[in-house]
């Protein structure tokens, strides 16, 4: 079944269904970018630096246009935040449903290495852009409409949730659209493998350090079995595997960054990542609380991400509280 059919059975909303078609176009432009590599220049920095100051790669820019394009065809968007622009980007149609956080290009440094990248997409209601400006994209990821992400590996995948389940979609390049192949994903709910960045241990807070100690200890520690390790540096990469084997996925607080939260941005990678992942019986938290019960205070908020298979997490809520 295709995506835009797919829409019309599960959504009667109109708006809703035009924009997510407009992403998927987005993820298909960029798809074609991606797979024409150094012949478009697309492997190559520039000399920007964007928002959290991270240098920015061609093809960060260009995706980034692309979405821009995408979602101001919609007409049903008034206003984007995207980790690629300092301030929120307002359409002509600032009273028209929908916001939108966007990381046009998920885990760019991979471009480098012909590595595996994706689009992340967060929907929300538009409370008021006109008047509030920046402001009405603070709202909690439990009010997201819809989130997506596209994954630009081997296959092209789109990965939708309308809040009703997690559903794959993969790209057929010869017709340019995206067919579904996978409804209703399950993550299972235990599992025993994990994603870090362990190059950061030194700088971890102690109920992520004896988690990851103990899944270390293996057979041999108190978990009483082998636990296994993967990390992409690219998040659309890593929480693809855990939607579809399980596992976890941690980004933790740490005393690196200098604003000691982690690395993740809450608007438009923790949050939509989050509900994809709630939707396929996962659980995300932050350490305490959950990813989306956060409050957002500023658009390009960092926040520590935990998410992933449910028993697991639980466990991590656990240590975090015994930590207290
Ligand atoms: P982006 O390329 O959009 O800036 O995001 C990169 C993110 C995410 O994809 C990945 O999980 C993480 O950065 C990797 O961080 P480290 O380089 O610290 O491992
Ligand atoms: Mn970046
Ligand atoms: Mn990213
Ligand atoms: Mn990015």
């Amino acid at each position: 079944m295709q995506l835009d059919v797919f829409l019309k059975q599960v959504s009667l909303n109109h708006a809703l269904n035009v924009l997510i078609w407009h992403a998927a176009q987005a993820g298909i432009e960029i798809a074609a970018l991606v797979k024409q590599g150094a012949l478009q220049g697309t492997t190559e920095k520039t000399t920007n630096t964007n928002v959290q100051g991270e240098t920015q790669m061609h093809l960060d820019i260009r995706s980034h246009e692309v979405v821009l394009e995408q979602l101001r065809a919609s007409g049903v968007v008034a206003a984007v935040v995207s980790e690629e622009a300092e301030e929120h980007i307002s359409f002509e149609t600032v009273d028209a449903p929908f916001l939108v956080c966007v990381d046009p290009l998920d885990g760019s440094s991979n471009l480098a290495i012909n590595g595996v990248v994706g689009s992340i997409f967060s929907i929300l209601p538009n409370t008021g852009v006109a008047t509030q400006g920046s402001q009405a994209f603070l709202q909690p990821g439990q009010a997201q409409r819809a989130a997506l992400y596209v994954m630009y590996g081997p296959a092209t995948l789109l990965v939708l949730t309308l809040g009703e389940g997690t559903h794959v979609f993969t790209l057929d390049h010869e017709n340019d659209s995206f067919v579904l192949t996978q409804q209703t994903v399950q993550i299972p709910p235990e599992t025993s493998e994990y994603a870090i960045n362990a190059s950061n241990q030194r700088y971890w807070q102690p109920a992520v350090k004896r988690y990851i100690d103990e899944c270390l200890q293996g057979a041999e520690g108190d978990r009483g079995r082998d636990f296994n390790m993967r990390w992409c540096a690219s998040m659309v990469m890593d929480v693809h595997r855990i939607l579809t084997r399980g596992g976890v996925f941690l980004y933790p607080r740490d005393n690196k960054q200098p604003v000691k939260a982690g690395r993740l941005r809450l608007l438009y990678e923790a949050n939509p990542m989050s509900l994809l992942v709630a939707q396929a019986g996962g659980e995300s938290i932050a350490g305490l609380e959950d990813v989306l019960a956060i409050q957002p205070a500023s658009c390009h908020q960092r926040v520590p991400v935990l998410l992933g298979s449910k028993q697991e997490i639980q466990r991590l809520r656990e240590y975090h509280q015994q930590a207290k």
